[in-house]
């Protein structure tokens, strides 16, 4: 029987990967963005699941989730698959069955899966897999769930994707390189011809320079941690100055960095809004004198929020609301970030929100512990594309001390403050003990 698929591959997937993927069990495509991987994988998979002789095969295209998977893959497969005689659907399990020579047999199917639900793919065996976007996807998918799937009927596996830093990916591609026995694809945009260059002119000066060498050039080495704040992005910021009038009336934010255990420092820093004032640098004072400290600069600047770590500062914060003070604000760098599909957590949100303050609009002391400890935090990615920080007990090793002093200019952007146009006049803090005053403006 003869059957035509309406699929016409690209002449890089006629002459170089579709016979590759027909020969190799096992194999790695790197290639930039839009250059038909998904497409094209899913058709050499298709064409596999309509040739198998075996009893009932199974096969599933992977992508880091599902409601992704379901809106692109899923889509290519129904539409690719669309002309295949008794080809049966099913839309909640997202699997096709086309026919096998098998007569009463179920047919071969083919599943669209999430790495976020993997679920789906317990418990049985597999014939064939396309790990799709395999940056994104949990790296102990593969050995403790595929890989032993595969064993039975010696399926087969191609991890496809576009380079995001060092992770599984870059491993896998490592690993291809140096077996005989699988294939392995680097194609970058300069090279394919695929995208035009005009096109790839016109997309260059929208990406930055990062995201074009990782996307388009397949660069793997570009995120795997980046600096988040350069010096040069300090050094304006030190540069940049306000006048006194310009200041003046604008709300003042305090942030602490409360020492920890086997770290002696603590700091208070003042946020005027554009401008940050020299930092308070206290060494191996106990918690009651640092809230003495504390006061004195509630009583100097007169803030809408004080925002103290919580990690050593409880007593602290304890402390001043017994005294009466309030608009104390407790701050868990570990806690969830107010956009936690970006962020990892709350530390990761305010020190991105700080670097973004520090690139626009910030005026910094000339301190250079200050200026040392901002460009020494890194950052890169999870495995959801969230943006993480290098760990503080990294930053430690590598510096050779914890940047409290940045810690606490972060501490003064830990949530956004809402202030309410009384405050702006009459703020509420050294007075949270007397009186209110109505005509105290
Ligand atoms: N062989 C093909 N014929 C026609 N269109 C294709 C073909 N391969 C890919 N495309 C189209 O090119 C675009 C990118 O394909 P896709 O497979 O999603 O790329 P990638 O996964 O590499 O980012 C899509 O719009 C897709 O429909
Ligand atoms: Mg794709």
């Amino acid at each position: 029987m003869r059957i035509t698929i309406p699929y016409r591959p690209r002449k890089i997937w006629n002459d170089v990967l579709h016979p590759a993927f027909d020969r190799y069990r096992f194999g790695v495509l790197v290639a930039h963005r839009r250059l038909g991987k998904t497409v094209g994988s899913v058709n050499a998979m298709l064409k596999k699941a309509l040739l198998d002789e075996k009893i009932s095969p199974q096969y599933a295209y992977i992508a880091p989730y599902r409601n992704q998977a379901k809106m692109i893959a899923w889509n290519y497969l129904k539409f690719y698959a669309s002309k295949i005689p008794n080809l049966k659907m099913n839309e909640s399990e997202l699997y096709i069955e086309i026919p096998t020579k098998h007569k009463g047999a179920v047919g071969a199917r083919i599943y669209i899966v999430g790495a976020d639900k993997p679920d789906a793919l317990r418990g049985t065996y597999w014939d064939g897999v396309i790990l799709d976007e395999y940056a994104q996807i949990k790296p102990e998918l593969w050995g403790e769930i595929i890989r032993p799937a595969l064993a039975d009927r010696k399926g087969f596996a191609w991890f496809i994707g576009t380079p995001k830093g060092q992770n599984q990916f870059y491993e896998k591609y490592r690993e291809s390189r140096s077996k005989e026995d699988w294939f392995s694809f680097l194609f970058r945009a300069t090279e394919t011809g695929i995208i035009d260059d005009e096109e790839l002119a016109d997309m260059k000066e929208d990406m930055t320079d990062i995201e074009w060498r990782q996307e388009m050039l397949c660069d793997f080495t570009v995120s795997a941690f980046n600096i988040l704040i350069t010096i040069d992005m300090v050094e304006k910021a030190v540069e940049r100055k306000y006048s006194e009038a310009q200041v003046r009336g604008m709300p003042c934010i305090l942030g602490v960095d409360v020492a920890r255990f086997g770290d002696d420092r603590s700091v208070i820093v003042c946020r005027q809004g554009e401008v940050v004032y020299s930092p308070k640098v206290y060494k191996g004072i106990d918690n009651m004198e640092l809230v003495a400290r504390i006061i004195e600069e509630i009583r100097r600047y007169d803030p809408i929020a004080v925002f103290i770590d919580a990690g050593g500062g409880s007593g602290v914060i304890d402390r001043l609301r017994q005294l009466g003070y309030t608009n104390i604000i407790e701050v868990a760098f570990g806690s969830r970030a107010e956009d936690p599909d970006k962020y990892i957590n709350l530390r990761t949100e305010m020190w991105h929100k700080m670097a973004d303050w520090i690139r626009r609009t910030g005026s910094l002391p000339n301190d250079p512990e200050l200026k040392a400890e901002l460009t020494v935090v890194e950052y890169g990615f999870d495995n959801a594309d969230r943006r993480k920080l290098k760990k503080k007990e990294d930053i430690k090793k590598d510096y050779g001390a914890s940047p409290d002093i940045a810690d606490a200019v972060a501490l003064t952007f830990a949530h956004q403050v809402v202030i309410a146009k009384a405050d702006m006049y009459n703020s509420s803090l050294t007075r949270c003990n007397t009186d209110y005053d109505p005509f105290g403006v």
